[in-house]
């Protein structure tokens, strides 16, 4: 079994939060991927390692990108031996480059991950004559399910969401990748302004400005994939400056928060995100907010959530200010709220078109409550 050529079909899987994979699949499929298709936990396409880089490089909603280089039926661990040895491991992994194996097993006769991993481990370290590494950054996961064994590389390394930028974080912050696909959720295109009233670190505001502006995420971050043999650091060389070539926007794109060290940590991100010029952070409580001059965009706002930061008394008030701020001041905008508790979101007053399913995160399960542009 030899490593696909540059240029061979390869599935790759694109690994995205619970719930939200059909918004993913859009974005995957509105980004030129071949065939994607929602599968639990993620999307699948077809492509060939360009695309393998491109989709680390481009996607905003992906938690990674695996690539799968084997699949075969392993009906016990002798099997698996043999199989996971017929891999061109020499052709995908770097001898001078540290690996490990992470394999899970379900409804298979393989039941034992440690033994599974085992196995695997062997048939790499005799292929490249290197052992594995505890804690390597360079991940091969084995997933055996109802005796079916798929290997993929994880190309990304850290997740996707860690894009480089948000370095000053405070209490609750939302992930890049789920900011992202909250904002494609609310139907956002970079082509109308945005507001976060409780912005915290900046999340929403800074991915929206990064849209507008046509600047890829995996910009400024290095991947997994530039470890491997199978690596063209030309070719890749080539595709992002071919990716990289940002819009300029006449927007701006709007942060507030009560809490100054949230707006010193938000403006410090933007810089370093390279939007500071299309973003403005105000240290500002929601009772005061008014709209921006121009026309009407987007409110998107992550308000506390009493589960992790608050008293859920005091929300009901925050909340209740909130709505009715939106409702007297903000005509036109269309509000999207992402919360961990209906009963706070119902607390706005705020007539709601659509509501998203339930999301973990950070261990409790969110849902973006979206009204249509206010009267
Ligand atoms: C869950 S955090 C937002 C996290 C943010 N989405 C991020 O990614 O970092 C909620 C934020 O609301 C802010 N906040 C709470 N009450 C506020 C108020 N009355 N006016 C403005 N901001 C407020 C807090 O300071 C906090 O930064």
């Amino acid at each position: 079994m030899t490593a696909p050529p540059p240029n061979a079909p390869i599935e790759i899987f694109l690994s995205g939060p619970p719930g939200l994979e059909p918004l993913l699949r859009d974005e995957v499929a509105a980004r030129g991927f071949a065939n994607p298709r929602v599968v639990p936990g993620g999307v699948i396409c077809d492509g060939g390692w360009p695309e393998v880089w491109r989709a680390n490089l481009v996607l905003r909603g992906a938690g990674r990108v695996l690539a799968r280089v084997a699949r075969f039926r392993a009906m016990h661990l002798a099997q698996l031996d043999k199989r996971a040895r017929k891999v061109d491991w020499a052709s995908l992994l770097r001898a001078d480059i540290p690996y490990r194996v992470e394999a899970t097993c379900r409804k298979s006769r393989i039941y034992h991950a440690g033994a599974a991993t085992e196995r695997v481990c062997n048939a790499i370290a005799d292929a490249l004559g290197q052992p594995p590494v505890d804690k390597a950054a360079l991940v091969v996961r084995v997933r055996i399910e109802d005796d079916l064994c798929d290997i993929s590389l994880d190309t990304s390394g850290d997740a996707l969401h860690k894009r480089g930028h948000k370095q000053s974080i405070g209490k609750a912050p939302m992930r890049e990748t789920l900011a992202a696909l909250f904002l494609r959720a609310c139907r956002y295109d970079g082509t109308e302004p945005v507001v976060d009233p409780m912005c915290g670190s900046g999340s929403f505001v800074i991915e929206a400005a990064e849209i507008a502006r046509g600047l890829a995420p995996g910009r400024d971050r290095s991947f997994a994939f530039e470890n491997l043999a199978c690596f063209d650091a030309g070719a890749w060389g080539q595709l992002r400056s071919d990716t990289l070539a940002p819009n300029r926007t006449a927007l701006t794109f709007h942060g507030f928060d009560r809490d100054a060290g949230a707006i010193s940590n938000a403006v410090q991100n933007a810089e370093r995100a390279g939007v500071a010029e299309s973003t403005r952070f105000t240290h500002q409580a929601i009772a005061d907010l008014a709209p921006p001059d121009g026309p009407p965009g987007l409110v998107i706002v992550n308000p506390p959530y009493g589960a992790r930061i608050g008293n859920r008394k005091l929300l009901f008030a925050l909340y209740g200010s909130f709505g009715a701020v939106m409702t007297a001041r903000f005509k036109g905008w269309r509000v999207g709220i992402v919360t961990s508790d209906k009963g706070l979101a119902r607390a706005t007053g705020l007539h709601f078109r659509n509501v998203s399913a339930p999301i973990p995160h950070g261990g409790l399960k969110i849902q973006l409550f979206q009204t249509g542009p206010l009267k």
